[in-house]
């Protein structure tokens, strides 16, 4: 009798090809852009409309007439679900005389219009003008079916709802390239929203993207991660995509050769990994060379009966930190249980501010409903809506990581608004940040829209 070995595992995963490196400018990134109102009103008039933004989840709008509301500059967008099932995108202003139409973050039109609060004009869930008080008293014609709201594109990707406010916007799907290839395969429409919190801070926009366009603030900021990742930038890839989206790629499931720390840390750290795992760490306690790849063996041997599938990852995405940072202002972190979504917005008026977003996405297991996040290192539900926290930066916590983050976003700004900053002084490994103020420069050259 002869045995069969079984079948080897299929698995497709990220592509992990290096893209070309672009030529980048060599001009400073000064102070300024980070507080001048000169400089945000170019941003709100000439980059911000041309961008796909994120106006919220999907499954916050299961049914027709439930809506989302999302704030941008001056800008309020309205998203609702139609009688056709389809997600429209709105400006959420009365086409009579300008008032500001929903109020509400999220809600429900069960059945009925969207009504303005001031002369009461009515608007279905695809926009038409329904019906208005004393409509035949209009000398230019009664405006109903005519004066509707004012749509723009929209999509939807990966659970959430988008828009763009350019008409001629080119289809989401090319605007994400190569990112949704990538990350199609964590399924993230089926993830479930299970952290939301927004922090009100008092720094640029751009203090909190240059930061996720980096690692090179690891040791100092994270002093932890070195235990347990391969933060040097010899062992890091990073790739600057043509649509202006980045990504990089950096060993995770044990500490970098050039660690010099006590092992203990790195097994104490990875402790409920190992455990969740049912992973011995002993063998790798002189060695820890090895750790990695035995982990990401264990997780691909354990993952069906934990319930997850792996089918979609390489042996790397079940260890390593998988980070994309999307032109202009959104990050995806992806974990083999989830997904860190952050995001900063400027603030309506005042550039030294902006409001940033932490989304905890998390993948369930199959069956399971209540779960224990090792990301997040806590207890998650899949049957409830998250509570949206909302606070000052320390009032609302992020998670111990991104808190250290914010935390330092707050002195930079402090230190980029003094007279003595000459503009900076990066080395090669930050060149994600000089690519984002370069593309951010080539929208501003394009003018207002
Ligand atoms: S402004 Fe909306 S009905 Fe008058
Ligand atoms: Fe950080």
């Amino acid at each position: 009798m002869t045995t069969t070995d079984p079948a080897p595992v299929v698995t497709h995963g990220i592509p992990r090809e290096k893209a070309p490196e672009p030529v980048l400018s060599s001009k400073p990134i000064t102070g300024d852009r980070y507080y001048t109102p000169e400089f945000a009103k170019q941003e709100a008039e000439a980059l911000f409309p041309r961008v796909w933004q994120v106006a919220g989840r999907v499954d916050q709008i299961p049914e027709a007439g439930d809506y989302v509301t999302y704030e941008i500059g001056r800008d309020s967008i309205l998203c609702v679900r139609g009688e056709d099932d389809v997600v429209r995108a709105f400006y959420n202003v009365c086409q009579h005389r300008g008032n500001r139409l929903v109020s509400a973050p999220v809600g429900s039109l069960a059945g009925g219009d969207f009504q303005c609060a001031y002369h009461g004009w009515r608007f279905g869930d695809s926009g038409t003008l329904n019906w208005v008080p004393d409509e035949d008293d209009f000398l230019q014609g009664s405006p109903c079916g005519k004066r509707n709201l004012v749509e723009m594109p929209s999509d939807t990707w990966a659970g959430f709802i988008w828009f763009n406010m350019d008409p001629d916007a080119k289809p989401l799907r090319e605007w994400l390239d190569p990112v949704a290839d990538h990350l199609d395969g964590y399924r993230m429409e089926n993830m479930k929203r299970t952290h939301w919190v927004t922090v009100e801070g008092n720094f640029n926009w751009k203090c909190v993207q240059d930061n996720f366009n980096e690692s090179y603030h690891l040791p100092y900021v994270h002093p932890e991660t070195l235990a347990v990742m391969n933060e040097h930038h010899s062992a890091c890839q990073f790739d600057l995509y043509e649509s202006g989206h980045c990504r990089m790629l950096m060993p995770g499931g044990g500490p970098s050769p050039q660690y010099s720390g006590r092992t203990e840390r790195t097994l104490k750290s990875l402790a409920q990994d190992f455990e969740f795992w049912d992973f011995d760490p002993e063998p790798y306690r002189e060695d820890m060379s090895g750790l990695r790849v035995a982990l990401q063996q264990q997780k691909r041997l354990l993952g069906e009966a934990k319930g997850y599938d792996f089918s979609n990852y390489s042996d790397e995405q079940l260890t390593d930190h998988y980070h994309y940072t999307m032109f202009p202002n959104i990050s995806f972190s992806m974990k083999p249980d989830g997904c860190i979504w952050l995001r900063s917005t400027p603030h309506p008026t005042d550039p030294e501010k902006c409001l940033f977003d932490m989304w905890y996405l998390t993948q369930f297991p199959e069956g399971v409903t209540e779960y224990y996040s090792n990301s997040m290192h806590d207890f998650v539900s899949i049957d409830a809506q998250v509570e949206h926290q909302t606070g000052k930066a320390g009032e609302v916590s992020c998670g111990r990581g991104i808190d250290q983050d914010v935390a330092i976003w707050d002195s930079q700004h402090a230190g980029l608004r003094s007279r003595g900053f000459q503009g900076e002084y990066m080395p090669h490994q930050e060149r994600r940040i000089r690519f984002f103020h370069d593309n951010i420069d080539k929208h501003l050259e394009m003018g207002p829209l």
